[in-house]
């Protein structure tokens, strides 16, 4: 077998589409895919892309489409360092090997290009992506490429109406490295699991009012509390959104062991647009596959 390594080309589109729908559940537009082989990733920023071609048929059999990022994130992926801090991340979107060409060593070799594009990139700390938490076969790949498993995040992936969670996988480079193991298990301390039952208080109390605001909207004095109240929860949400993302990070651990947010908890405003999130119908380039 003759590989050959390349970035991606506008001629690429129709079979890393089919490839795309091949191997993913989730189902991309079209503009994910035009603007992959223009080679324009998330926030309009470059992609950084590796094709593998068998050389005799000259059909693509493995693609990583990757793009470097600057860090710090303004999405759920927080805290992925312990001091110091890098100036940029490589986040893997979409990684895939042909059925054909599996277990032949094609996507460590992969990961091995991805990791030194990333290296070779002044200041970028680490490699990391998200795998749908039933695929065992990348995660056992990951882990055997020095991935670390570092946290659970729920509802990440939305297709066939259900929410399915992800795995944060991350490959620490140069001298960064991640918070000390014990630093999730240490925000369990009694006042983090105060801050945490207030976070919860308030989050009801919040229900409460839109509740009793729905059935009577013509009554403007309940209108003026909940804005009240509003108003003041978020003041309230800014001061301590630092916090409360550790706070959530304590309140639940999976049973892999890995800390699993939900991103209602660990998020101020949940919903609020995310960038790696993956839905049946995902727009643009600001989705991931993997
Ligand atoms: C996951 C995937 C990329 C692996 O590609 P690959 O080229 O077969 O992987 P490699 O040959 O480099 O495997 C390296 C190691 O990963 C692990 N691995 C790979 N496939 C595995 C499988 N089906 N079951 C268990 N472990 C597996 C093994 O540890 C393997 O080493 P070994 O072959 O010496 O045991 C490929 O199966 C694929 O494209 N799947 C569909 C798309 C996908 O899931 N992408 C990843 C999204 S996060």
């Amino acid at each position: 077998m003759s590989i050959i390594f390349r970035e991606v080309q506008v001629s690429d589109r129709d079979q890393l589409m089919s490839m795309h729908n091949d191997f993913f559940p989730v189902r991309y537009s079209t503009s994910f895919y035009d603007d992959m082989v223009q080679g324009i990733g998330m926030f309009g920023s470059q992609l950084c892309t590796i094709i593998a071609e068998d050389q005799q048929s000259g059909t693509i059999v493995g693609f990583a489409i990757s793009q470097i990022l600057k860090y710090p994130l303004q999405v759920e992926d927080y805290d992925l360092f312990a001091n110091p801090q890098p100036s940029h991340v490589m986040y893997i979107l979409t990684l895939g090997v042909a059925a054909s060409h599996r277990r032949q060593g094609l996507a460590v070799d992969i990961l091995n290009r991805c990791r030194s594009k990333a290296e070779s990139h002044v200041g970028c700390g680490a490699v990391f992506l998200h795998v749908i938490h039933y695929n065992t076969a990348a995660m056992q790949l990951y882990s055997r490429m020095s991935f670390e498993k570092l946290r659970c995040l729920e509802d990440f992936y939305h297709f066939d109406n259900q929410s399915h969670r992800s795995f944060l996988f991350i490959r620490y480079l140069h001298d960064y490295h991640g918070r000390d193991k014990d630093y999730e298990a240490n925000q369990m301390t009694p006042f983090g699991l105060l801050l945490a039952v207030r976070e919860w208080g308030m989050s009801g109390l919040r229900l409460l009012v839109d509740t009793v605001k729905s059935y009577l909207p013509s009554i403007p004095s309940i209108s003026s509390l909940s804005s009240l109240f509003s108003s003041w929860a978020n003041n309230s949400d800014s001061r301590n959104s630092s916090n409360r993302q550790k706070v959530a990070v304590a309140v639940s651990v999976d049973s892999c062991g890995s800390s699993c947010t939900g991103h209602g908890h660990s998020h101020g405003s949940a919903g609020s647009s995310t960038p790696f999130r993956s839905s049946s119908s995902a727009s643009s380039s600001s989705e991931s596959a993997v």
